[in-house]
């Protein structure tokens, strides 16, 4: 291994120039909202906005792709203050949409992470799993094969089952199959693996830095799993993870994409990093939950912290960094100071949140203000409950070990403690809160449930239904009539489909009129009612542009976008690309054919979301 250091910057670059010598297009960064995706919160990795792609659809950029995706996963949360587990990433990916196989993917991984040419880790540090089997798919010694024919040793492949070597659709249908991942030693003990230690045997010693799934399977309503007619290859490296064995760190927190933003964390508190456990946790906690809040709200479908889905998530994360930046003793606000060293360790790989900055600096001290006022008092709450639970124990001898649902409804409906955040208080005190108590108290009051949010949040593959691809399609007509009756400014900032209705939020200053909406209502179901077809185009991105193509336009694509349009046969559109149209939208599909089969349009919400930010549900009868 070398051993001069290497950056964020150079490791992305590297990535990026190896797989462009493997014949590979570079794509964006995907914006971390999922477009119409209604199974996931967060774009969890490189593969979800390709998802219709690895099911047979042609992708405008050819059929190798790389990129550098930023990545949200909130199921990592109570893992993060360890040495590894994050709740932003980013991921370095590459893709074979039906091209190379098993045999390129591995041996290029193998190339790259171990040729002195690109990253020279060194190869007696190196393991890899592959899949053991079971009833759904066989035992993959193809991979292993190829794995003994590259030099890896028998005792270094380790054979998992589906809980650890697959990757796909959590309990739902869509692309999937068996992985192969790579291990580096962590050497905490001893600097290199003795004989026999793989991932399987050794699991602590083991930190996984690249995953390669092998898509061949399209798991059916019935739970089958079916061979695809396209074989893909899906993969993804943790840049983190890669960044700190790569210069010999101790944890993810000492890469540059983190270092800077704990010595701010040292700054303002006073304190070492390494001065006690406890320490460690909570500079940890706050420095990845900022930078994950700083880089979903300064998307460019940037979320305000709010208590529904994605906001939900953006307000625990600043709530909790709040609790943890009060045990490092910070009285005063803090979390924009963080947001603004966040902003400028990633402002020039993701130029959004350079852009969006000030909504992320005012979104960020506004929630923060909003907890503060409360947490205090929160908190005095808190342990008056835990001396009530000592007193009672005293008197009566009998333990109360739970925390009921009424009294944890009680910290969050007045004090502004999301659930999570009890449970984590609780257990800190050797108790547990009633969840289901809380879930009903909580349903009483919100016209949402939790549990909507979070099975969104277990994470999966979109199931595009008939209903979720008319609400999509519904939700190109509602943007470009929003900007017909509102103005240019109305553009989105977030959708999100069901099967029962469509979300989409916009900019727009103030509450639309009941002849506004009323309005927006009637073009729709006017358009409707002409049965527009829809139809699409590749074109570049330029052009697009230039078409006035609604989308998001901020990085350079090199390639080719497919545009959607609404209004006129695809005949037409090519013939005169300025013909008129009802709408247009760079997009990834998919959409009805016709409009007519959409029904009858009609707005049953509009509401505020944050300063300058509005909502519409909609429904189609
Ligand atoms: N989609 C695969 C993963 O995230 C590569 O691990």
């Amino acid at each position: 291994m070398s051993t001069s250091m290497i950056s964020s910057k150079e490791l992305r670059q590297k990535y990026l120039d190896f797989f462009k010598t493997k014949g590979h297009e570079i794509l964006p960064s995907a914006s971390l909202i999922p477009e119409n995706d209604p199974t996931v919160l967060f774009t969890t990795a490189g593969m979800h906005p390709l998802v219709p792609f690895l099911i047979g659809e042609k992708h405008p950029a050819g059929s190798r792709l790389a990129n550098v995706q930023k990545c949200v996963r909130t199921g990592d949360i109570d893992e993060t203050g360890d040495l590894s587990h994050l709740t932003f990433f980013e991921m370095l990916g590459n893709w074979s949409l039906g091209d190379y196989f098993k045999k390129e993917a591995i041996e290029w991984s193998w190339e790259f992470l171990a040729s002195p040419k690109w990253l020279g880790l060194d190869k007696k540090k190196l393991a890899v799993s592959v899949f053991a089997g079971d009833k759904d798919a066989p035992k993959d010694e193809e991979s292993a094969a190829i794995w003994k024919s590259l030099g890896v040793p028998d005792d270094r492949i380790a054979y998992l089952p589906k809980k650890n070597n697959w990757w796909g659709p959590a309990g739902q249908t869509g692309p999937c199959g068996p992985d192969t991942e790579m291990f580096y030693w962590k050497g905490l003990a001893q600097e290199f693996p003795p004989a026999g230690s793989n991932p399987e045997n050794d699991e602590d010693n083991w930190l996984e830095i690249w995953n390669d799934v092998f898509m061949q399977y399209n798991k059916t309503k019935e739970g089958k799993f079916e061979s695809l007619k396209q074989k893909n290859v899906d993969t993804g490296m943790g840049l983190e993870r890669t960044l700190m064995v790569l210069n010999g760190k101790a944890d993810v927190f000492q890469v540059d994409t983190f270092w800077p933003i704990i010595q701010k964390i040292q700054d303002i508190t006073g304190r070492e990093y390494i001065e006690s456990k406890e320490v460690t946790r909570s500079m940890r906690i706050v420095a990845d939950h900022i930078r994950t809040a700083t880089m979903i709200i300064g998307d460019d479908r940037g979320i305000a912290p709010s208590n529904v889905d994605q906001g939900y998530i953006v307000r625990r994360l600043i709530r909790r960094a709040v609790r943890h930046g009060r045990l490092l003793g910070l009285k005063e606000n803090f979390t924009s100071h963080i947001a603004e060293e966040v902003i400028r360790i990633f402002g020039d790989i993701y130029k959004e949140v350079a852009r969006n900055k000030k909504f992320v600096i005012t979104e960020m001290a506004a929630e923060e203000t909003k907890f503060r006022d409360t947490v205090e008092q929160g908190l005095k709450e808190f342990e008056k409950l835990v001396a009530g639970f000592k007193i009672a124990f005293e008197k009566t001898g009998q333990a109360v070990k739970e925390i009921s649902g009424k009294q944890a409804f009680k910290l969050y409906d007045t004090y502004g403690f999301p659930l999570e955040m009890t449970q984590e208080l609780a257990a800190e005190n050797n108790l547990t809160v009633d969840v289901t108590g809380f879930n009903d108290a909580f349903k009483k009051h919100q016209e949402l449930s939790r549990a909507g949010a979070e099975q969104k949040f277990a994470g999966g593959l979109a199931d595009h239904s008939e209903m979720s691809t008319k609400y999509h399609t519904a939700t190109h007509l509602l943007q470009a009539t929003l900007q017909k009756v509102l103005g240019p400014h109305a553009i989105q900032r977030g959708s999100n489909i069901t099967q029962e209705r469509l979300r989409f939020d916009f900019t727009q200053p103030q509450k639309m009129t009941a002849e506004e909406i009323k309005q927006t209502e009637d073009l729709i179901n006017a358009a409707i009612k002409k049965d527009y077809p829809v139809s699409w185009q590749e074109m570049p991105f330029e052009k697009a542009k230039e078409l006035g193509a609604i989308g998001l336009f901020e990085d350079k694509y090199q390639s080719l976008v497919k545009v959607y349009t609404v209004g006129d046969t695809k005949q037409k559109a090519e013939a005169d690309p300025k013909s008129a149209t009802y709408s247009r939208e760079v997009c990834g599909g998919p959409h009805v054919e016709h409009i007519g089969t959409l029904g009858k349009f009609k707005i049953v919400k509009e509401e505020a979301v944050s300063a300058g930010v509005r909502r519409i549900k909609a429904i189609l009868e």
